[in-house]
């Protein structure tokens, strides 16, 4: 590759953001655009798949033109072109699948086709550049999304990294249960950034929740993944239970109506309209998800003599979690590096770094390449 541009243009279709970017050589983002479904998929407080392919369908075309555009360059510019090809909803990853294939085709350009949790690892990576020591080293890479509670070991191996998946959740994920708690308390959707914003006007020990403790021996105790196992579903009944217990139903119709009166509703306009019960019980909620997701990470860290810790996905945006963490890697003396707030969430920037690898390993993807909804990264 001596004479190449080193740009890759990468899409990312796999939920409910279209996204294209152009990356220099794995580090140098000269384009990054989202565009976001979330105002078509609020009013149903979740992702809508048959929305989700609807909107992709729409939008790829104007972002791919306006990442080349931000980036100042043409097609015939790049050395590849990368796309996401799983997990995720099938009818989404298909629509940024079948237009890459057909760029490649085109362009006669190598396609790379890239795992999504892949892009999450590396969009750390990419958010410390000037540290490319980050990636050498044997991590411990925690990836927390709407979709996703993985933990993987992540090591150097040749030109990429190598992950061996130690943990996971055997029902929703951390995302999942922000998104479903801010819903159910008439919040907006994501429920993420509403809940992190209106978590520190609570009390976060106001109600004590306690996350479900998955025994080990009840789940495969010869796997590896088995050994840090997460459970998100029994908190999102706990506090469904506690607003039924205190007949917060009201005061939510209440609120859900005042912000539906509103264009563009934000976690300003719910503060004045959540009491200090509701304050108190999201507080305690996002507490409890933070330290549960914080004690798990630094068990297994410790446990596979982890030298770093990566934090990665939708969840990473959150400033307890940032906070609590790096306190407690302070506290171990151990290094962890989060990704750039808005390379946190679904991005194709991430999905660009994250091929520059593949690329220079050669690894590339024929062009009958399919989206792999289920597709599961690394060994167990
Ligand atoms: O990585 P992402 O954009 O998409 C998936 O791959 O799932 O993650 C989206 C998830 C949503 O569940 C959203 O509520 C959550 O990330 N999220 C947050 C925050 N920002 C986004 N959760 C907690 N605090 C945040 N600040
Ligand atoms: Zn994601």
């Amino acid at each position: 590759m001596s004479q190449s541009s080193g740009l890759i243009l990468a899409i990312e279709s796999s939920c409910d953001e279209t996204a294209a970017a152009v990356v220099e050589r794995g580090r140098r983002v000269l384009s990054s655009i989202v565009a976001s479904q979330f105002a078509i998929h609020a009013p149903y407080g979740g992702v809508v798949p048959e929305l989700a392919s609807r909107e992709h369908l729409r939008n790829i075309v104007p972002v791919v033109r306006a990442a080349l555009a931000q980036a100042g360059i043409s097609f015939f510019d790049l050395d590849a072109i990368a796309v996401t090809e799983g997990p995720g909803l099938a009818g989404a990853l298909l629509v940024g699948v079948a237009y890459a294939k057909s760029l490649a085709f085109a362009l006669n350009k190598p396609l790379i086709a890239v795992n999504h949790l892949a892009g999450h690892i590396h969009a750390v990576l990419l958010a410390h550049s000037e540290k490319p020591d980050l990636g050498n080293r044997r991590s411990l890479a925690l990836v927390v999304s709407g979709g996703h509670t993985h933990l993987y070991l992540a090591r150097q191996q040749g030109e990429s990294l190598a992950y061996q998946n130690v943990g996971a959740t055997l029902d929703d994920a951390a995302g999942e249960a922000f998104d479903k708690v801010a819903k159910l308390l008439g919040l907006g959707y994501p429920g993420g950034p509403w809940i992190d914003a209106l978590a520190p006007h609570g009390d976060p020990s106001s109600v004590a929740f306690t996350l479900t403790q998955v025994k080990q021996k009840a789940h495969r105790p010869d796997s590896p993944v088995a050994r840090f196992p997460f459970s998100f579903s029994g908190i999102k009944t706990a506090v469904l239970r506690y607003v039924q217990i205190h007949d917060l139903y009201p005061s939510i119709e209440r609120r859900r109506k005042a912000l539906a009166t509103l264009s563009q509703a934000g976690p300003a306009d719910a503060l004045p309209l959540c009491d200090a019960r509701t304050l108190g019980l999201i507080a305690s909620f996002q507490r409890a998800v933070v330290d549960d997701l914080k004690r798990k990470t630094f068990q297994a860290a410790e446990a596979l003599g982890a030298e770093g810790i990566l934090v990665s996905g939708g969840v990473a945006a959150n400033r307890e979690l940032r906070a609590r963490f790096t306190q407690e890697a302070e506290r171990r003396g151990l290094p962890i590096a989060f990704p750039s707030v808005a390379l946190s969430t679904d991005n194709a920037a991430m999905i660009a770094a994250a091929a520059w690898h593949r690329l220079l390993a050669g690894e590339f993807a024929p062009l009958d390449l399919t989206a792999e909804a289920s597709l599961a990264l690394g060994t167990k």
